[in-house]
């Protein structure tokens, strides 16, 4: 029997990286990502400045993403996008743009909750990257989330955890702040990490019922630590920075792990997948690999190019979709706060 060829063409622009990926049968064949520097300078995403950066850039993106993977956009058999949760006017711009491109080439749209892509990113056919067995927790991390999932299947997820204020990504990057690193920190505080000792300071941990994570307390407690500190030393952030930065990973890693544990003694799942930009840690990716030793979990990190976000979860997700012929009609519209 013939097999069909499915190409699928994804577009992600949630935030502030206007993405588009081509995907052949589950595989990805190109995964293009522009990022937005222009909100550097604010230390934030600017949703206003992202919003135009996403119109000025989603045409040239695409039209890359197309030549990389040696598709011609005839041979497209749907387009996936990002239906929410997001920025509103970010989300727009991929909305109406894939909107009129399978209205124009008369093929299937198809909607993503960029919250379960980040999850069944985990299912792109990856050399060397194993597929989680259901049913699986799943931990996204990033900037903008912070949620623990338990998956049944591909589309039977439920939210069992959450933070209550700040996401993660947000503890790193605004601690980063107020030690006077750029944005985002998360990235030099976990360098600096390695050089330091994680136990030199001691910040408490939130104390958050269940399985949600609060961390805007754990960001107030920095704020007044460093203020002390530096009046007593006016050196103390250059003296300490290392240590700093080693205490502060250390306690929020913990906090991770602590969730982590309860929802799986909890759930009695010890299949743990992980996703999000602070995926990239190396703190994080360590305690997740000595959890298996110590708490016979198996863990699960997708390639870094499909943990942050990226149109190649979306395209999984399109694929999945397609197979069972869930499609979208023409009068979707973007959802800010669209849930799991
Ligand atoms: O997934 P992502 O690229 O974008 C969204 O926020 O959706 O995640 C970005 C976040 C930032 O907060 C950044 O500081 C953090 O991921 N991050 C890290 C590391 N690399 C990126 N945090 C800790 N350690 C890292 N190595
Ligand atoms: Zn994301």
């Amino acid at each position: 029997m013939a097999t069909q060829n499915i190409y699928i063409l994804a577009i992600e622009s949630s935030c502030d990286d206007t993405a588009a990926s081509v995907m052949l049968n589950g595989k990805i064949l190109s995964n293009v990502v522009a990022g937005q520097s222009i909100h550097e300078a604010y230390g934030g995403v600017v949703p206003e400045l992202a919003s135009r950066a996403h119109q000025q850039n989603i045409v040239p993106v695409v039209q890359q993403a197309l030549k990389r993977a040696n598709v011609d956009k005839n041979q497209l058999s749907a387009i996936a996008f990002t239906r929410g949760p997001g920025l509103m006017g970010s989300l727009l711009v991929g909305t109406s743009f894939a909107k009129s491109l399978a209205y124009g080439l008369d093929i299937p749209l198809i909607d993503v909750n960029h919250m379960q892509a980040h999850i069944l990113a985990h299912f792109i056919d990856e050399e060397g990257f194993n597929k989680p067995p259901f049913p699986f927790l799943g931990m996204t991390i990033s900037g903008g989330h912070t949620q623990i999932v338990r998956v049944n299947s591909h589309f039977d997820m439920e939210v069992i955890g959450e933070t209550i204020d700040d996401a993660v990504g947000e503890a790193f990057d605004k601690s980063g702040k107020i030690l006077g690193l750029g944005y985002p920190a998360g990235p030099e505080i976990d360098k600096r990490a390695k050089l330091g000792n994680p136990k030199a300071f001691k910040f408490t941990k939130p104390k958050v019922e269940g399985l949600n994570f609060s961390f805007s307390g754990l960001k107030t407690a920095i704020l007044y630590f460093i203020q002390k500190e530096t009046k007593a030393n006016p050196n103390f952030i250059e003296e300490n920075l290392n240590d700093i930065c080693a205490s502060i990973q250390y306690t929020i890693i913990g906090i991770l792990i602590d969730k982590l544990k309860l929802a799986s003694k909890q759930t009695g799942i010890s299949h743990i997948a992980i996703g999000g930009g602070v995926s990239a840690n190396t703190g994080i990716r360590q305690a997740l690999k000595d959890g298996e030793a110590k708490f016979g979990w198996t863990t699960y990190v997708p390639k870094f190019e499909f943990t942050t976000d990226n149109a190649a979860m979306i395209a999984i997700v399109g694929y999945l979709k397609y197979m069972e012929g869930d499609f979208a009609q023409q009068n979707v519209t973007a959802s800010s706060r669209l849930k799991i």
